[in-house]
């Protein structure tokens, strides 16, 4: 079954991550960015610790910095499953993925809209997930951009005929319109956060994306 992990950039107090670990849900998506990559500044590492022990999932980190090299060190606490660099920084430092699996962590990779997919399929083989920017970074609450699919579907072809295990994961206004088109077109893991946060009904809202 899909995975669904919330994305927990507009709310992430007490309260909203003990409701969320009651729930279905399968990680829990921390965004940081620096000001730079985007213009938004959010989740500092101490900010990421305090989430960190609150919660009763594991940690899906997505870093929207310039400079991800500067994090990943910082980023070594146990519930952390993922951490996914930017393949607009990577500047083709392949020493980044080493140093995130070194630390036991899965290594993923994430494409902005406009980056042609097929620019990181020579990488395929280092990574254990891609994660497709259905939204230009930044910014929560944004339309999901429908060439996603396609992206998704190339993909998703490229890691079947490489026998890799590979999953994909999009991110940026993910909904229950869209969940079983990208379920369709090959992802693994939904991220989701204003459609999931804004609800008055959780377990509804997660089953709308997992049971579609
Ligand atoms: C956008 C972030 C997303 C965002 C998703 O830059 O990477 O994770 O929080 O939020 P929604 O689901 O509201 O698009
Ligand atoms: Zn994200």
């Amino acid at each position: 079954m899909v995975k669904i992990s919330v994305s927990v950039l507009s709310k992430n107090d007490h309260e909203t991550i003990d409701k969320l670990n009651k729930t279905d849900i399968d990680f829990f998506h921390i965004d940081v960015m620096d000001g730079k990559f985007v213009n938004k500044t959010n989740f500092s590492i101490p900010k990421i610790k305090e989430v960190h022990e609150l919660a009763e999932k594991n940690l899906d980190v997505h870093l929207m910095v310039e400079n991800p090299g500067n994090y990943i060190d910082q980023l070594y606490f146990p519930k952390i499953e993922y951490i996914t660099i930017h393949y607009e920084t990577l500047n083709n430092d392949l020493t980044l993925f080493e140093k995130i699996k070194s630390n036991g962590i899965k290594c993923g990779l994430s494409v902005k809209p406009s980056t042609d997919i097929r620019d990181i399929f020579y990488l395929l083989d280092n990574l254990d997930l891609v994660l497709v920017m259905s939204v230009e970074p930044g910014y929560g609450g944004q339309s999901f951009i429908e060439s996603s699919f396609d992206k998704v579907r190339l993909l998703k072809e490229e890691i079947i005929k490489r026998n890799l295990k590979t999953i994909i994961s999009i991110d940026g206004g993910i909904n229950s319109t869209n969940a079983k088109s990208c379920i369709e077109a090959g992802c693994d893991m939904l991220v989701s956060g204003t459609y999931i946060i804004n609800s008055d009904d959780l377990k509804v809202t997660i089953d709308s994306l997992k049971k579609v």
